[in-house]
């Protein structure tokens, strides 16, 4: 199993951000992290990434416990898109696209002309042909994310996680990301606000105050009882008439519901 975590915890200052936090991640799905803010979604997915050192149980990667690997080896098989994912102000997008590689490199391996595709290719998958020379820091906010969308597939992960990937992206770019994502042949978790956008993953685990509340298909996890408990929202079930797909509609909820 590629990734996987047992009972996982996160602790500051005597207080459980995240508590017994236990995932399997099948091969090859998609699986789509939702829940309120503050629920722990960024804090579980640094913890799944390693950047965040668990307080109690482990993470495993490939079989082998996360905190017995090298960053190295984790970067190999990892990548981590964060939610407010920042580079270095005096770098291109080429340059920021090309540090996906850096686990890759070494004296006996030297940047090759088959990074050089590769990190093209990444380029060209965001949209941001014609972008390669221009400076991060004169970037939009949706430009920024789609680089770091590009330095995760160039690292060529076998586990691809993202923080709210689509947060700033016109409507175009959010479809045309979700599908790349889906289509990876490797594993995704993806955190998500947009409930209807987490309708393409193939299972989803729903947070709740540091806790995994349910996990399932999305048809089984996201019913109107479960909106109102977990996201305290009305939502009701239409039927999408050109593709026969469901779409929720969301409404406030009344203060006696
Ligand atoms: N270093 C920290 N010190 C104190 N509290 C923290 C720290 N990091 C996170 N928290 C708290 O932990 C909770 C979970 O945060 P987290 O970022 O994981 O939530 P989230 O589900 O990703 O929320 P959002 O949907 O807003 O991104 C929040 O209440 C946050 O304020
Ligand atoms: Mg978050």
């Amino acid at each position: 199993m590629i990734l996987r975590c047992e009972n996982l915890g996160w602790r500051v200052r005597r207080k459980e951000i995240v508590s017994n936090a236990s995932l399997s991640m099948n091969e090859g799905e998609m699986l789509g992290l939702i829940g309120p803010n503050g629920s722990g979604k960024s804090t579980l997915l640094r913890m799944l990434a390693g950047v965040r050192y668990p307080s109690t149980g482990r993470v495993y990667l490939g079989g082998t416990p996360m905190a017995e690997l090298r960053q190295r080896d984790i970067a190999q098989k990892l990548a981590l898109v964060e939610q407010h994912a920042d580079t270095e102000e005096r770098i291109t997008v080429r340059e920021a696209v090309e540090l996906g590689r850096t686990p890759f490199l070494s004296v006996l391996q030297p940047w090759s002309h088959e990074d050089e595709a590769i990190v093209l290719h990444a380029i060209a998958a965001v949209d941001l042909h014609g972008f390669e020379n221009r400076n991060w820091h004169t970037l939009s906010g949706g430009e920024r994310q789609r680089v770091q969308i590009a330095r995760a597939l160039a690292q060529q992960p076998q586990v691809l996680l993202l923080d709210e990937p689509t947060n700033h992206l016109d409507i175009k770019h959010q479809l045309a990301i979700l599908q790349l994502v889906k289509e990876l042949p490797i594993t995704k978790v993806v955190a998500l606000h947009d409930l209807n956008q987490a309708m393409i993953c193939d299972r989803i685990c729903v947070m709740h105050s540091g806790r995994i509340e349910t996990l399932g298909a999305p048809c089984e996890i996201l019913t109107e009882e479960r909106l109102m408990k977990t996201f305290g929202v009305c939502g009701h079930f239409m039927t999408d008439p050109f593709d026969g797909s469901p779409v929720i509609r969301f409404h406030r909820a009344h203060k006696e519901d």
